[in-house]
């Protein structure tokens, strides 16, 4: 069997692009690979490290949106990365695979460090998580790392980093590929930019009925649509965006967009079938989430499980790795 793992930092609880990103293909496949999911709490700090409380309670919503949508703890392994201290290790390793140059040229981490407003004071730990990534994904012999599109110099990175180990050391680690979803970029509500946990542009799977028809009414659409009669934009326009990711009823959409093109659809028309939508797809997961959370400790007891079971593939590595650097006397 093929393996699997993909992570999350819990900074905030997962949205709809998490959904179409990489959860929906985490869960359609975690009976096919041995899968393993981190929740990436060592991560979490490198960019909110004066906010330890918030990364603490976020470990848990992370693990109630898993569940909620479908990962099942007896087949998947949830693993929380502080209790997995060998990737710490692991990490120190391959910082010297890697040079500053190259860390410096990765899109994401640039992309991030500008959001940030970092600029020459990047915590050194945030500059450098592609390495720990790379420790992550190879301590646990990841044939494929399903992730959405921004993740996608990660992967690049840890196979750079395990043909040079491979290479330098003799064949230890695994090279894993990239799984992108078929919807690898849903916008944020705004439009703009892509949506993210803490943009204000994010639509949670653990909204709210009322929380979510807010956000639905108040997306972007196209702004020169500024009638029902007029005829309309659906490219660039996140409610069909959403639409094409959500709805099932792949001609209704196609109806859709062509009545909004000709003019005489309402922006209102169509965002109150995107609730429609939106709710049909997140009502199941709500209950599941709601009934999950009234009892802390079955997660406590889930997480606790799925760490120790992927600490022990990790340890295994670790050895592995230590035997090819001539450590292990
Ligand atoms: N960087 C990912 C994020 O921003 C989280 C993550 C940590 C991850 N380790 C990983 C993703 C390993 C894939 C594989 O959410």
């Amino acid at each position: 069997m093929k393996t699997i793992l993909t992570g999350d930092r819990p900074t905030g609880p997962l949205h709809l692009g998490h959904y179409v990103g990489s959860l929906e293909n985490r869960a359609g496949l975690q009976r096919e690979y041995a899968t393993y999911l981190l929740i990436a709490d060592v991560q979490a700090l490198t960019d909110h490290a004066d906010e330890p409380e918030l990364v603490r309670r976020n470990v848990v919503e992370v693990a109630l949106d898993y569940l909620a949508v479908g990962i099942d703890p007896a087949v998947a392994t949830i693993v929380v990365q502080s209790g997995v201290p060998e990737l710490a290790e692991l990490t120190i390793y391959y910082l010297n695979l890697v040079t500053v140059a190259r860390l410096g040229r990765n899109p994401t981490v640039k992309e991030e460090m500008q959001q940030k407003g970092f600029g020459a004071d990047v915590p050194a730990g945030f500059f450098v998580y592609p390495v720990s990534q790379a420790a992550d994904i190879t301590a646990f012999k990841a044939d494929v790392v399903p992730v959405g599109e921004d993740q996608l110099p990660m992967i690049e990175q840890t196979v750079e980093i395990v043909r040079r180990f491979n290479r330098l050391y003799g064949s230890t680690l695994v090279e894993p590929t990239a799984l992108v979803s078929k919807h690898p970029r849903l916008p944020g509500t705004e439009g703009q930019s892509k949506m993210g946990k803490s943009l204000g542009n994010a639509i949670f799977l653990s909204d709210s009925p009322d929380v979510l028809s807010k956000k639905v009414m108040g997306m972007y659409t196209d702004p020169r649509h500024v009638r029902a009669d007029l005829p309309g934009t659906v490219k660039g326009n996140p409610v069909f965006s959403y639409l094409d990711a959500f709805d099932p009823d792949e001609a209704a959409v196609a109806e859709l967009k062509r009545r909004y093109r000709a003019g005489g659809l309402g922006d209102v028309a169509v965002k109150r079938r995107l609730i429609e939508v939106l709710d049909v797809f997140l009502a199941p997961i709500r209950t599941r989430r709601s009934a999950l959370a009234r009892d802390p400790a079955a997660v406590e007891r889930i997480l606790r499980e799925g760490t120790a079971r992927g600490r022990a593939v990790a340890r295994q590595t670790l050895a592995e790795v230590r035997r090819a650097l001539h450590l292990d006397r």
